[in-house]
């Protein structure tokens, strides 16, 4: 979807869990995400992103349980660790966020008090999963048992080995406490319901439109299409926003969740001065709000989320983006069974940007990932070393010995050809959100490049006296040209090697701030080389 160059535009990405560390099953959300951003920003929008960290529900409570830890402490030693993970990566969020911030809580209260008041929310006694052994009730995660859509393994409030779907309070079968793993049963308990049901005719229109990725849209029109169920937002919890006028009950952590992406926006505004307000994102659809999430959450953002919005009367996201998921050597992510890499481990081997460049040209982005070493290795190897690494070094090597600075020359027909046709490729897997493409598409110009060099032997132009010399120059010149448009669209995927080669290349612009157009500007001659270095370290299996 190409998206109006006049609105501002608004990238969220789902917040994630803050209840253990961050693996790279996570990253497929964050970096695609980041790159999008940073291309959006080179095509000319004016674009604010943000994130931020989800405190509440169950995965946070169990997890301080199992540590023995208060859920306070799991937050904060886990907020600060995610924090650390996308500055290292680069994911360079505008705002980074908490949905137990005070903003957050305040604007949870008001949008729920709004859907009261606009008569979606009704009190009902429903069955709801309890432990006779532990005397409680069993909310979301603290239930395990079995899918009734699929019969998969299925958490209480999603069945996340199988099908998908949402699950409500009281509709897994065979229920199972996570605690002490007796057999739980079944006891009645009031709580809120959200109209859902009233919202199916909204969203088949609503979702008929939305832009994004095709699998987030097609999936929840197939969900809306079969039944819409109205949905229970609370739970008999400490931990977690109050629902208002009820100090028994928290709102259902999918409620505050997303909002945070309101209050995030309402925490960085005002923070700046520029007379931007969180309303012209959220109130009256002034802006393009893109949310960046996995399939496993689609359910969440393309059907709750759109109907709380139209309830509470706010602005109405105009694309989803959901990636596919990230396996193992074939297996889903298992942190019991230690099929899993962790992030802080792989960067203390590894660079960032080789971490980011794999995400996305393993596979397209709707596809799932199956992560191994040996794919990760071949990439690096065969082409950020051979091809990218190759390209740079040779080349800028070359120039420098021979020339010291760009020379003197034109830059061919065709060599601008290619960079008009790659740039334009660029352009349209961003609008595709096909990061693959983005990446195979630079990829292509790089290998022209090192073939351009090759076919013309500059080596042996340069003993040719000043004709050949001359002559030679103007190779170098050209192939620098196509280092430099490579650099500009891969800036978005690997910002700190592109700034190296940018550098090297003599250029005296920031590369992080430089222009999509820029590409197709001549390299200035005169302008000093620098010394290069190796771009990229083979790995080892
Ligand atoms: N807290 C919710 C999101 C709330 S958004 C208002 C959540 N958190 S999460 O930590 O489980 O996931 C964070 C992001 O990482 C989500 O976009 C999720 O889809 C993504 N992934 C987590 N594990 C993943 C894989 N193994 N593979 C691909 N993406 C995955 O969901
Ligand atoms: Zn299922």
């Amino acid at each position: 979807m190409k998206i109006p160059i006049e609105k501002p535009v608004l990238v969220t990405c789902a917040l994630p869990y803050v209840n253990g560390e961050c693996h790279i099953g996570h990253l497929r959300t964050y970096v695609p995400a980041d790159i999008y951003v940073r291309m959006l920003r080179k095509m000319g929008y004016d674009v604010i992103f943000i994130g931020g960290s989800d405190t509440h529900g169950t995965p946070i409570v169990l997890s301080a349980e199992a540590q023995g830890i208060t859920p306070e402490e799991v937050v904060e030693k886990y907020h600060k660790h995610f924090k650390r993970m996308f500055q290292a990566l680069n994911v360079n969020f505008d705002y980074y966020g908490r949905t137990d911030s005070e903003s957050n809580q305040r604007r949870t209260t008001e949008i729920v008090k709004k859907l009261i008041e606009n008569g979606y929310v009704y009190e009902k006694e429903t069955k709801q999963a309890f432990c006779n052994t532990c005397g409680r009730f069993l909310p979301d995660r603290y239930v395990e048992g079995k899918c009734p859509y699929c019969g998969a393994m299925a958490r209480g409030d999603e069945c996340d080995q199988g099908c998908g779907k949402h699950l409500e309070p009281g509709e897994i079968i065979e229920p199972k406490c996570k605690i002490c793993g007796s057999k739980a049963n079944f006891k009645e308990q009031e709580h809120f319901f959200f109209k859902l049901s009233s919202f199916a005719d909204f969203l088949i229109s609503y979702l008929d439109k939305l832009g994004g990725t095709r699998n987030a849209r097609n999936y929840a029109l197939e969900w809306t299409k079969k039944e819409l169920r109205d949905w229970c937002i609370t739970r008999a919890l400490e931990w977690g926003v109050k629902f208002p006028g009820r100090d028994d009950l928290v709102v259902y952590v999918w409620v505050d969740a997303p909002i945070g992406y309101i209050s995030s926006t309402e925490e960085l505004l005002n923070y700046t001065t520029d007379g931007k307000d969180w309303r012209m994102y959220w109130k009256g659809n002034k802006a393009t709000i893109v949310h960046f999430i996995g399939t496993d959450i689609v359910y969440h953002h393309c059907i709750f989320w759109p109907a709380m919005l139209k309830g509470a009367g706010y602005s109405l996201p105009d694309a989803v983006v959901a990636s596919g998921m990230v396996k193992i050597n074939g297996g889903t992510f298992s942190k019991s069974r230690g099929n899993v890499v962790w992030v802080k481990e792989f960067l203390e081997r590894f660079h960032p940007d080789t971490l980011r460049y794999y995400l996305v040209a393993q596979s397209s982005h709707t596809k799932e990932l199956n992560f191994s070493w040996d794919s990760f290795s071949t990439r690096v190897n065969n082409e950020l070393v051979a091809i990218l690494g190759n390209l740079v070094h040779r080349v800028i090597s070359f120039a420098y010995k021979n020339f010291g600075v760009v020379p003197e020359g034109d830059i061919d027909e065709d060599v601008f050809a290619a960079i008009a046709h790659t740039k334009e490729e660029e352009t349209r897997a961003v609008d595709e959100y096909e990061f693959k493409k983005l990446v195979d598409s630079a990829m292509k110009l790089a290998d022209f490049g090192n073939s351009f060099f090759q076919r013309e032997e500059p080596w042996h132009l340069i003993k040719k006296g000043d004709a050949g010399r001359e002559r030679c120059g103007e190779i170098v010149k050209n192939v620098l040209q196509l280092i430099k448009a490579v650099c500009i669209g891969l800036e978005a995927v690997m910002p700190t090697k592109m700034e190296e080669v940018w550098s090297q290349l003599g250029m005296e612009s920031d590369v992080h701030s430089v222009k999509l157009d820029e590409m197709m500007t001549p390299i200035k001659s005169g302008q000093p080389l620098k010394k290069p270095k190796r771009l990229f370290d083979r790995v080892e299996l």
